[in-house]
């Protein structure tokens, strides 16, 4: 879709680049030449993505075992980053979530999620941000977030709370950091499995309700998320900020409207009730004569 040297000697930073979604990233932006930064709690995850990424792509990949809810930790790992030289970009991908009743969490659970998530993701973006703006470099952050920042979602509330916050630093911040060269976007990604999230949002493996939801009957393929996530870290659309762009097969949208469900409906159903409402019109069009 694009040229291989479309993010040539860019420097990104993914955090939790190390599985899931973001490892998917770091795979395609080191195809295109960037080369990355990786994050995330686990060192074995990040040391096997970062050895098999250098071996594949002629790209170099720094990982760091970090825990974004260390604020401190975040400030002197963006420190040492930029001590090497500035970043151009930045995807926030970390991120923490579980299903489960709200009556049922505790105020730890909620903060484990909103801790990672809301708090997290400020921290890396305000400690890259301001080092963009005092060295005057223009950067791209493109935002993981999700399709219940719009929707909210039972079963997921901090997780809905916080990535709608984060929706929010994406509007503000476009607004704010634009005079700056600053872009900021999001991707709000429908079901895309992956091992980290299905493990806890999906833990029965019975996706048939869900799928039932996405109107193009199937799951995102990583090549979809890769190849938004490219575009909107490339050069050439810096006009574009403050967007969440859904990538869903359009399932958020089978929910917006009071009459989603008749999706579901047969041609005999449709004409059952061609009917009955033809019956209806007839009756009162009798009472009226
Ligand atoms: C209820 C739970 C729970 C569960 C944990 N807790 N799991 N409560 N139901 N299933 C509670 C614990 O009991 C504890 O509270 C508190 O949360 C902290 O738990 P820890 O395990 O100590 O936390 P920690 O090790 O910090 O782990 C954080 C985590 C975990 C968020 C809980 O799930 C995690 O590390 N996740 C990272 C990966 C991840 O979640 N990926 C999915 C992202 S998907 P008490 O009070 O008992 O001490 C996503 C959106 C995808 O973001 C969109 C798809 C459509």
């Amino acid at each position: 879709m694009f040229k291989n040297d479309l993010l040539n000697n860019k420097r990104i930073l993914i955090t939790g680049g190390g599985t899931g979604l973001g490892k998917e990233m770091a795979h395609h932006f080191a195809a295109h030449g960037a080369n990355l930064y990786i994050c995330g709690r686990r060192e074995n995850v990040l040391k096997e993505t970062a050895t098999e990424i250098e071996s594949k792509y002629k790209t170099t990949v720094s990982y760091q075992t970090l825990d974004i809810r260390a604020s401190k930790d975040v400030e002197d790992y963006i420190e040492t980053i930029f001590q090497e030289g500035p970043l151009d970009g930045l995807v926030n991908n970390a991120a923490g979530n579980f299903i489960s009743p709200t009556k049922d969490l505790s105020h730890k659970g909620f903060d484990a999620i909103a801790n990672i998530v809301f708090h997290g993701t400020f921290y890396i973006t305000h400690s890259v941000g301001k080092r963009w703006i005092e060295s005057n470099k223009k950067g791209s952050i493109i935002n993981i977030l999700t399709t219940w920042v719009w929707t909210g979602s039972p079963y997921v509330v901090p997780s809905a709370m916080s990535k709608s916050g984060i929706n929010a630093m994406t509007k503000s911040l476009a607004a704010e950091w634009g005079k700056y060269g600053i872009k900021i976007n999001g991707i709000a990604p429908g079901p895309f499995p992956t091992k980290g999230a299905w493990d806890r949002l999906n833990p029965d493996d019975n996706d048939d309700g869900m799928m039932n939801t996405v109107p193009l009957g199937r799951v995102g393929e990583m090549s979809e998320i890769q190849n938004l996530a490219t575009f909107l870290m490339a050069d050439g659309c810096d006009y574009l900020t403050g967007q969440t762009i859904g990538l869903d097969g359009g399932q958020y949208l089978t929910g917006g409207g009071t009459f989603s469900q008749l999706d579901k409906l047969s041609d005999q159903d449709w004409e059952n009730m061609r009917k009955l409402i033809r019956d209806a019109n007839n009756k009162d069009k009798a009472d009226r004569s």
